[in-house]
């Protein structure tokens, strides 16, 4: 018989090491770890082959739903995300700031499957019975085929859920579900981990899709640590801008589709509305004179969508001039700000800076430097860039415009757009519609923009 083995195990979580340490590794509590034996019967590894019982092996090729038999929400962009429809058995999150609009993109997407004869049930651990009627009623849905569960004890609901037999469960949201058993508090750690187990068990012997929401924390994770994210196979985020109406749904996550696809929203007075033409969107028409702004076209999953970086530069009060960036890394303008300094000789030394890129989406492409490099030197200048005219291009410290991938579906959605021209790197391809400027440095693509 082996040893009892004396450790720490944290009450929030689980986490358990043998060593005291003040916090714990894994939900990042302090003082949570308390002392614990752990049960040498059941530990060992000689005394679970001993007594375990075998697992179930199946063959792979005689595991039944060998075709995918996914369906579709038939809202376009959130089905774009999922990669094609919601996937029966599958465990999704879909997190996002509070009011961002979760439960209104759930309770639209449960409209839309009930109308095509699937049962869905709603836990609504969050709202009464009576709001989310209040918002079916705002969202224009009847509400046939869809059952309300108000319920926060997830077993008595998963009960519930069981005589329902739903095609689809939504749990709205899970920080608001508790499991019994577990003691700690509610939407803590280890209240979180064990309900999403749950829900994960609970889908995959029932091969119901379940999707839950949760509330974002300010650092942008899924409030009580990523326990979650390991254990669903998608895990969506919704996004908004912090002024205006846009919503992007992206999936970090996901079992059954690309990763880096993007769905875009518009929040209405009825809802949640697809945005068919997103560069339409993220163009701010009125803008295009005022110095300082720059398009460039970006790859999101699948599609090319064309932004505009927008820039302001003032001369600054302070010692220490401030850059305040959204939409792409503070790193990244003072970098580009140190190469316009260096190799095209403007200085914003003495000014405060400001970038932002419309629409609320986020540059994580370097194609977009040039676009960004464009914009601050238009508005260090303060003069505007030359209409019709937009960017593509990674810029090198050397200064030198480096060509972007896929240059040709990019410069297709410029040319959509009605852009006439576009300043990239030598060697890029035209396209039907738009020419191409090459530049080899970023001080041409400058002079040529303002000129
Ligand atoms: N009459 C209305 N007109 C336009 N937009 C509305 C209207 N009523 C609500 N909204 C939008 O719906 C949002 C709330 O959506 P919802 O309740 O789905 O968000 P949520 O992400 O579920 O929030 P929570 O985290 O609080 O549960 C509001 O922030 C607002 O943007
Ligand atoms: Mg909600």
């Amino acid at each position: 018989m082996a040893r009892a083995q004396k450790g720490y195990r944290c009450r929030e979580c689980g986490w358990e090491t043998v060593g005291y340490v003040g916090r714990c590794q894994l939900c990042g509590e302090w003082n949570v770890l308390e002392p614990y034996v752990r049960n040498p019967g059941r530990s060992t590894a000689a005394a679970s082959t001993a007594e375990a019982t075998p697992a179930r092996v199946v063959e792979l090729a005689d595991v039944a739903g060998a075709e995918e038999d996914r369906f579709p929400t038939t809202i376009d962009e959130f089905d774009r995300v999922l990669g094609g429809g919601i996937v029966p058995g599958s465990l999704a999150l879909v997190g996002g700031d509070p009011g961002v609009g979760k439960s209104t993109l759930m309770l639209q997407a449960a409209a839309r499957l009930a109308a095509a004869g699937r049962r869905v049930a709603y836990l609504c651990g969050e709202e009464s019975p009576r709001q989310v009627r209040l918002r079916a009623g705002r969202l224009g849905v009847g509400g046939d085929g869809i059952s309300l569960i108000a319920e926060t004890s997830l077993d008595a609901a998963l009960e519930a859920a069981r005589s329902l037999d739903p095609d689809l469960l939504i749990v709205d949201s899970i920080q608001s579900v508790y499991c019994e058993g577990i003691e700690s508090r509610l939407g803590g750690p280890a209240q979180l981990g064990e309900a999403g187990a749950r829900l994960l068990s609970w889908a995959k012997t029932t091969e119901t899709a379940t999707f839950m929401t949760g509330h974002v924390t300010k650092s942008g994770e899924v409030a009580g640590p990523r326990l979650l994210e390991h254990l669903v196979d998608v895990v969506l985020y919704f996004e908004g801008a912090e002024h205006g109406a846009l919503r992007l749904l992206r999936a970090t996550k996901n079992r059954f589709g690309a990763t880096d696809e993007v769905g875009v929203f518009e929040m209405t007075g009825a809802g949640l509305a697809s945005v068919e033409n997103p560069s339409a969107a993220f163009l701010d028409q009125e803008a295009e004179q005022a110095s300082g702004c720059a398009v460039t076209a970006v790859i999101e999953g699948s599609r090319p969508l064309a932004l505009e970086v927008q820039a302001l530069a003032v001369s600054s009060s302070l010692a220490t001039p401030r850059r305040v960036s959204s939409g792409l890394e503070t790193a990244r303008l003072h970098l580009l700000l140190a190469v316009l300094s260096r190799r095209v000789g403007l200085n914003a030394g003495d000014m405060d800076v400001v970038a932002t890129v419309s629409g609320g989406l986020r540059l994580r492409e370097p194609a977009a430097d040039l676009a960004v490099a464009v914009a601050l030197a238009s508005a260090i200048r303060d003069r505007p860039v030359e209409q019709g005219v937009a960017f593509l291009g990674e810029v090198a410290l050397s200064g030198s415009v480096r060509p972007v991938g896929q240059p040709g579906r990019r410069l297709a959605e410029l040319a959509r757009m009605g852009f006439r021209a576009c300043v990239a790197a030598p060697n890029t391809q035209p396209v039907e519609g738009i020419e191409v400027w090459p530049v080899r440095h970023v001080r041409d693509a400058v002079a040529m923009a303002l000129a």
